[in-house]
C-alpha cells in the first residue's frame, strides 16, 4: 500500500518501512552512494559549465572575458547599416548588420583597447607621442579617438564617418564626445580627402570597415593611397587595418603607392599595415622596442599594455607576398564583399 511506504503529507519515510532498512552497513552504502552522485552530478556539471564558458569566451589579447547573455540595448537603421548596440556583462558592442563587432568597450575600464588591431594602430605614438594632427577614417563605436585624446590630450584630431547615427550612438552609448580637440566630419570618406589640402597630418589611421569586415572599395585603391600620402606631412605616417583575404593585393597596392616603407603588424585574423611618407624616420624593430619602452615611461599611464603589440611588427624586408598580384584602382571597381582571392 503506498501509504504504508510514503506518507504524502509529511513528505517522510514511513517509520515502519525506514526500520527494515535501518542496518547500519546498508545505511552507510545508501549514504556512500548518494554523496557520490552527488559529486560526479557536481563535476559533470562544472566540466559542462568550464566547456561552456570556454566556447562562451572572448579573447582580447592579454583580456579574456565570458560572454554571458546578451541584451540588446538599441537597434537602429541608417541609410548604411542597420545598427545594433548589445551588451554582454561589462562588455558593450557596436554591430553592423549582425556581422562580426565594429566596437567594444569594457564599460567600467573604457580606455581599454580590446581589439588587437586598434592596439597596433596606436603604435603611431611611437613615432611621435603627441602628434599635432590625426586624421581618423571611420568612427566606429569611437574608441580609439577617445584613447588617442587621452594619451596625447594636445593632439587635434579629425574623424570622418558616413553615417550621422554611428557617430550620435557612439555619443550615446560609447562615452564619444567631441571637444575642442576632436572634430567629427559626417562626410564620404574619399570626398573628404580630396578636398583637403596638402601636408597637413601627422598620423592617418583607416578604420573604415563596412560590410564583413571589408574597407570601401574606394578607400583602397592605389589612387587613393596617392591622395592619403598627399595629406600627410612629409614626415607622416599611415595605418590602415585589413582583413587577411586578399592580402598579397593589398600589400601590393601599397608598394605602388610609393610610401618609402611599410611595416605590417600580423595578427591572427587581420593585419595592419604601416606606411611611412618619404621623410618620416624608419626604425627597426630593437628601436621600436626601445622607443615603446621609452614611451612607457615618459607617459607613464596605467593602461599602456598596447605597447606590448609592438611584437607583431615585422619590418620591409620579412614580409612577403605575391607580387604579381592585382592592385586595386579606381577603375577596377569590384563588389568588394565577393570578390575573388587573389594571394
Ligand atoms: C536592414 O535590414 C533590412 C531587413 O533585413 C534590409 O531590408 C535592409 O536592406 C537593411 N539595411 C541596410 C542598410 O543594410
Ligand atoms: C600571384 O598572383 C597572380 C595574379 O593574381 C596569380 O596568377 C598567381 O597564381 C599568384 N601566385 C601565387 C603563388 O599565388
Amino acid at each position: 500500500m503506498a501509504s504504508n511506504k510514503f506518507n504524502l503529507q509529511s513528505g517522510k519515510f514511513n517509520k515502519s518501512v525506514f526500520s527494515k532498512i535501518h542496518s547500519s552497513r546498508v545505511h552507510h552504502l545508501y549514504r556512500c552512494v548518494n554523496v557520490r552522485n552527488i559529486l560526479i552530478a557536481l563535476c559533470l556539471f562544472l566540466i559542462v559549465y568550464i566547456v561552456k564558458a570556454w566556447r562562451n569566451r572572448l579573447s582580447f589579447g592579454q583580456y579574456t572575458y565570458v560572454f554571458q547573455r546578451e541584451t540588446i540595448l538599441e537597434k537602429r537603421s541608417s541609410r548604411f547599416h542597420n545598427i545594433t548596440i548589445a551588451q554582454s556583462g561589462p562588455l558593450r558592442m557596436l554591430r553592423f548588420d549582425m556581422h562580426g563587432v565594429e566596437g567594444i568597450v569594457h564599460i567600467h575600464k573604457p580606455n581599454i583597447l580590446l581589439f588587437d588591431y586598434m592596439r597596433l594602430q596606436l603604435l603611431c605614438l611611437l613615432w611621435y607621442s603627441t602628434p599635432e594632427r590625426v586624421l581618423i577614417l571611420g568612427l566606429g563605436a569611437g574608441i580609439l579617438p577617445r584613447v588617442l585624446h587621452h594619451l596625447s590630450p594636445s593632439s587635434t584630431i579629425d574623424v570622418v564617418d558616413i553615417d550621422t547615427e554611428v557617430i550620435d550612438l557612439a555619443r550615446k552609448y560609447f562615452h564619444f564626445n567631441e571637444n575642442q580637440m576632436i572634430r567629427t566630419f559626417v562626410e564620404d570618406g574619399r570626398r573628404f580627402i580630396e578636398r583637403q589640402t596638402s601636408n597637413q597630418y601627422d598620423v592617418i589611421i583607416i578604420d573604415a570597415n563596412t560590410v564583413n569586415g571589408h574597407i570601401p572599395h574606394d578607400l583602397r585603391t592605389v589612387e587613393c593611397l596617392a591622395e592619403y600620402i598627399r595629406i600627410l606631412k612629409r614626415t607622416g605616417l599611415l595605418l590602415a587595418n585589413y582583413p587577411h583575404e586578399q592580402e598579397s593585393r593589398y600589400r601590393e597596392t601599397y608598394s605602388r603607392a610609393l610610401f618609402k616603407y611599410i611595416y605590417r603588424g600580423k595578427l591572427p585574423y587581420n593585419y595592419v599595415l604601416i606606411g611611412l611618407n618619404q621623410d618620416t624616420t624608419v626604425y627597426n624593430l630593437q628601436e621600436l622596442q626601445m622607443r615603446a619602452r621609452n614611451l612607457q615611461a615618459v607617459k607613464s599611464i596605467p593602461e599602456m599594455s598596447w605597447l606590448e603589440e609592438v611584437k607583431y611588427i615585422h619590418d620591409e624586408q620579412q614580409d612577403h607576398w605575391n607580387r604579381s598580384a592585382t592592385i586595386f584602382t579606381d577603375k577596377s571597381y569590384e563588389n568588394f564583399i565577393g570578390d575573388s582571392e587573389q594571394n
